[in-house]
């Protein structure tokens, strides 16, 4: 991976001069400046953990504006199938072209795939390399198909379609190859982070599973509350990013418990003080650990303080009432939903009735009374939580992490 990303950031070095060279070389001005714009916008969306979906489309209609073009399709390379899968179409047809897989050799893209260079064809119609795709009208297309090749390996392929007799120019094929050449390193490079996005979640859920079996909780207990959390903050009418963050913090808050001694988080006997002092130390460790990825500073917040009090009680920093972040004090509350009705060694099982007794006995004492009071009104969601558990895919998503990602 540490070689292929080496390869990536060498490739943009040498492309990025390659576009001013090639550009230079043109004399239109108009469509250098439009290139150059473009270009800068999609390798800047493939920094920021963009919605993939939206950074494929924005090439496409970049190459779609050079030409004009009528219809479009963005086909992924599947190496293991030999395949080209269509990943987004435009124009009249789209919902026909989604259901255009092809083999590699197969049709007009197939045959540019395998080739691996791309071509234009004015009535394509009349020529037996193209494959009519059902469902769409058999009548005079023109066809342009650029493959998308990044360091030896092929991404996929970009096929425009002109309608009714109209033809591609030679200049149209030359600036949309210029353009799908440069943006090849940047869809690699999407291709690179969207796996590293995927490695981390992994590791995440390793994390969370490793500090699920050194502690004393059931199995499944950060996800549940994960769970939890995410309902109670849609109820309360949190914006977006909140709800995501009380998912999110809801599923790590307690991974700085991989720093706590396991006897220590396992013993039956009454703590200490220097015990007790030493299991707290959790909040602020977990909160170190998740800083390490910059980009979840809200997640960073909400695991410092999910032990805070809302009569400024508790740890590790003594905040009180609304100076808490609202994650902190949703995910409080539902951490102690679920740690009353799983049970732990030692600790009676209570029901949901005596769990909601001590929600409203400790509400304002502990607990945030918006939140508690939230918690009645979805006390039936929040019971099939509990009975039924969540399934593996509740598991926050890469999705969710772009959400929140700065
Ligand atoms: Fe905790």
């Amino acid at each position: 991976m540490t070689l292929q990303l080496v390869i990536l950031t060498v490739s943009l070095v040498v492309n990025t001069v390659l576009l001013f060279f090639l550009l230079k070389r043109t004399k239109l001005d108009k469509e250098k400046e439009f290139i150059i714009n473009k270009t800068r916008i999609v390798s800047r969306e493939m920094y920021e953990l963009g919605n993939r979906e939206e950074f494929i489309k924005d090439i496409c209609d970049t190459v779609k504006s050079i030409t004009s073009s009528d219809e479009f399709v963005y086909f992924s390379y599947d190496p293991l199938d030999q395949s080209l899968l269509p990943e987004y179409t435009d124009g009249p047809y789209k919902e026909q072209l989604k259901r255009s897989k092809l083999k590699i050799g197969e049709g007009f893209s197939g045959y540019v795939a395998k080739e691996r260079k791309g071509i234009f064809m004015n009535d394509a119609n009349k020529s037996s390399l193209a494959k009519h795709v059902p469902g769409t009208p058999d009548e005079q297309s023109s066809l342009l198909a650029i493959p998308i090749i990044f360091s030896g390996e092929l991404l996929g392929v970009i096929l425009q379609t002109k309608l009714n007799g109209k033809h591609f120019t030679q200049n149209e094929f030359h600036l949309s190859e210029i353009f799908v050449n440069l943006a090849s390193a940047f869809i690699a490079g999407e291709k690179y982070v969207s796996k590293i996005k995927e490695g981390f979640i992994e590791t995440l859920k390793l994390l969370v599973s490793t500090v699920e079996l050194k502690d004393t909780y059931t199995a499944g207990h950060s996800v549940r509350v994960s769970k939890i959390s995410e309902l109670i903050a849609i109820e309360m009418g949190c914006p977006e990013n909140t709800v995501v963050t009380s998912k999110i913090g809801g599923l790590l808050h307690d991974v700085g418990k991989i720093g706590i001694k396991e006897e220590l988080l396992r013993k039956k006997k009454v703590l200490d003080e220097v015990e007790t002092d030493e299991i707290r130390k959790h909040s602020i460790l977990g909160a170190e650990l998740i800083a390490q990825f910059r980009m979840f500073n809200s997640v960073v917040e909400s695991i410092r303080h999910h032990h805070e009090w809302y009569n400024g009680t508790g740890y590790p920093d003594g905040l009180a009432g609304e100076n808490i972040p609202i994650t902190s004090r949703i995910i409080l509350v539902a951490d102690a939903i679920d740690a009353m009705t799983s049970g732990r060694p030692g600790k009676k099982i209570n029901t949901i009735e005596e769990t909601y007794e001590e929600l409203r006995r400790f509400s304002v004492i502990q607990f945030d009374p918006k939140v508690v009071e939230t918690c009645f009104k979805i006390k039936d969601k929040i019971s099939e939580v509990i009975k039924s558990g969540v399934k593996g895919d509740e598991f926050a998503t890469e999705n969710d992490f772009n959400k929140i990602a700065v």
